[in-house]
């Protein structure tokens, strides 16, 4: 496996962009990727700036270009010198209730969160197998846990991206690939601007710490804080569908 270094999806905001500061401040070289050129300049300088020497490299792609995934590892690889580790992070969260006129959204969410992430691991795991290894890391949801009202298609995506990555990990753990699955609770970030709850939801920059160290222990999975939401996972499972009518993200 290379030496330590990353690719991050969905790197020009929220949980990427605070993940790859607290990566960036244990040494980790970067490359960035996400659609908005922008956002991944002023990151990629800010981060040259408080670490000077540390490598990171700028990549414009939309996950939903399947096509383009081999290209992106190619381009990450070259630029850091090798790559050992892939986060998996990009997503958007439109909603909307099923029968609503809302399939569009619904249609963009699967391609994106789920069909999207999967084209970038498999262009990565392609990578690792050439090259001895290496770490998927992927950023599922507690909402994998439960199809929530409102939002059942983000559910669905999450949860079948939570299959996919598990299932992963077993088939690739001879090839020394190994896989991280993440399901973070709500966190203060963009794709959560607008929504009315959002329960025990905690800053980014504190999630980033808590997924850096489920990454560099090279956790399985981790649910990001463990506090509730790991109760949840058990608990979200048996609320009568009655009383989840009444909730609603
Ligand atoms: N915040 C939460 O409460 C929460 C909880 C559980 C899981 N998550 C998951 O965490 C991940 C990151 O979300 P976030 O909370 O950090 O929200 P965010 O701030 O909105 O970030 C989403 C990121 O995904 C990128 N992205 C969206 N569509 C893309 C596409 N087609 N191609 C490439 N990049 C794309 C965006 O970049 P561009 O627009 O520049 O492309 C952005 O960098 C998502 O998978 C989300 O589902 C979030």
């Amino acid at each position: 496996m290379a030496t330590r270094s990353m690719l991050i999806s969905g790197a020009s905001s929220g949980i990427g962009a605070a993940v790859a500061r607290e990566l960036a401040r244990h040494g980790w070289p970067l490359a960035l990727s996400a659609r908005r050129r922008d956002a991944l300049d002023d990151l990629a300088s800010e981060l040259r700036q408080r670490h000077p020497g540390l490598r990171v490299s700028v990549h414009v792609h939309d996950v939903t270009d399947y096509a383009s995934s081999d290209a992106l590892i190619r381009d990450a690889a070259e630029a850091l010198g090798g790559l050992s580790a892939v986060f998996v992070n990009a997503g958007i969260g439109l909603g909307g209730r099923i029968g609503g006129k809302s399939f569009d959204k619904q249609r963009r969410t699967i391609e994106t969160n789920l069909l999207g992430a999967m084209a970038v691991t498999d262009a990565a795991v392609r990578h690792f197998r050439a090259h001895g290894g290496g770490q998927v890391v992927g950023t599922c949801s507690v909402a994998a846990f439960r199809g929530v009202p409102g939002n059942v298609a983000y559910s669905a995506s999450k949860a079948a991206l939570s299959t996919y990555l598990e299932g992963l990990r077993a088939e690739g753990w001879r090839e020394g690939i190994r896989v991280t699955v993440l399901y973070p609770g709500f966190v203060r970030t963009p794709i959560v601007e607008g929504v009315a709850h959002t329960p025990f939801a905690i800053e980014a920059d504190r999630a980033a710490r808590l997924i850096v160290r489920a990454i560099e222990r090279q956790a399985p999975r981790a649910i990001v804080p463990r506090f509730p939401w790991t109760l949840a996972r058990w608990l979200m499972p048996l609320i009568p569908s009655r009383l989840l009518a009444r909730a609603g993200f």
